[in-house]
């Protein structure tokens, strides 16, 4: 109906820091056809394109109204004119030509499904694709493949950890982890993080930041933990990352992917009888428990809420906070500090709201940062 179309339209920020993005997206379609091209894009390690096209699918997920012609979208900021092409077939014709041949393509289709195994990155995907591979059978049946743990794990634990995590399972494995975290130290603060902290009912796995208020013992926690659930006969796969951060070396001044503080990647086994309404496994399934992924992280207290602001996510939120912190602010921001460039000094903060107040941006909430 017209009534959706805002009549007297506020400007929509460039950076998703300034746009308020709930779970609900009333753009679906648009979105879901620009992720397919992002990936693409990714896949052939093509990054501007990429990036331009997860920097539209965002502005349209901020948007509290759906888009029903392509002169709804003149004030939007980031659509270029491959996006726009692509949203006026859809508004034409219901789907996406381009969209719907990578679909169908082999090469996107086995790339899509090898990089879905846990451990295995694009890198990996291409060359067992070059080598002729199109399906697991093939990758395991290859003798010549030397699978490393985590891929091993991956492949092993395949459907349980491709298939949803819920809310409810989310909060299980946050009980299990909070035990375990109080038992180690009574002080211990534990923060759930990640997509389930912005409000989303599924995830692909669940995070979590854990610290405690005495200095340095942050660094003992997650080995402390993984014992612990070793005990309990409940991992089932675990990756650890001491510590190597320093605070002498900040500010950091390139970009790196992962930040430098203590951190596991696990896979537990959830007991059915721990989870409010039963798992979310497939229907039949008997066996009364499942895999899931869980991701731990450890920073000095003092560093929490940059952490904590870091792994809240989205990817997408925390990028424009970044480059608007950069851009806008001669800042540096990543999940360690936050530094001005013009003062040269680090900016203290104990909370998320700090950090937003340091760069002046207003404060969204974790529920409006699914950008
Ligand atoms: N993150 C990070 N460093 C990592 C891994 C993740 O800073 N080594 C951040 C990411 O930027 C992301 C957040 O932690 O914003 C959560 O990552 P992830 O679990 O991959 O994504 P979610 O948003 O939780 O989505 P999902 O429900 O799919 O898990
Ligand atoms: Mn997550
Ligand atoms: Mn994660
Ligand atoms: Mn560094």
């Amino acid at each position: 109906p017209e009534a959706s179309t805002p009549t007297a339209v506020v400007s929509v920020s460039q950076y998703a820091c300034q746009r308020r993005t709930t779970t609900e997206n009333n753009n679906k379609t648009f979105t879901d056809a620009f992720e397919v091209l992002a990936e693409r894009y990714e896949l052939n390690e093509i990054e501007g394109p990429c990036l331009a096209f997860r920097r539209a699918a965002s502005v349209l997920k901020s948007l509290p109204w759906a888009v029903r012609s392509l002169g709804a979208t003149q004030d939007l900021p980031c659509l270029g004119e491959h996006t726009k092409s692509v949203m006026e077939e859809i508004l034409q014709n219901g789907r996406s030509f381009e969209v719907e041949r990578i679909l169908s393509d082999e090469r996107f289709q086995t790339l899509k499904l090898f990089t879905s195994v846990f451990g295995v990155g694009p890198k990996t995907a291409d060359k067992w694709y070059r080598r002729g591979l199109r399906s697991f059978n093939d990758v395991l049946a290859d003798s010549s493949i030397q699978l490393n743990r985590m891929q091993q794990s991956g492949f092993l634990h395949y459907e349980d950890i491709s298939r949803a995590v819920s809310k409810a399972e989310a909060r299980a494995l946050r009980n299990i982890i909070d035990k375990a975290v109080h038992a180690i130290t009574p002080d211990a603060v534990l923060a759930l993080t990640g997509g389930f902290r912005r409000g989303k009912e599924f995830g692909h796995d669940v995070d979590f930041i854990v610290t405690t208020p005495e200095p340095g013992e942050e660094e003992t926690l997650i080995p402390k933990v993984i014992n612990r659930l070793t005990k309990q006969g409940i991992l089932l796969y675990t990756e650890y990352q001491a510590s190597t951060f320093d605070m002498s070396k900040l500010p950091c001044h390139r970009f790196e992917a992962m930040d430098h503080f203590a951190k596991c990647f696990l896979i537990l086994r959830l007991e059915g009888s721990q989870v409010e309404g039963g798992l979310h496994i497939a229907e039949g399934d008997s066996r009364g428990w499942r895999a899931v992924r869980v991701d731990l992280v450890a920073p000095p207290m003092d560093r929490y809420a940059f952490a904590l602001l870091g792994w809240t996510g989205s990817r997408q939120f925390e990028r424009d906070l970044r480059r608007y912190a950069r851009m806008e602010r001669q800042m540096l921001l990543d999940n360690h500090a936050l530094y001005d460039k013009t003062k040269k000094e680090l900016l203290a903060a104990t909370t998320e709201k700090d950090i937003f107040a340091h760069l002046g941006l207003e404060y969204i909430e974790p529920w409006q940062r699914n950008a």
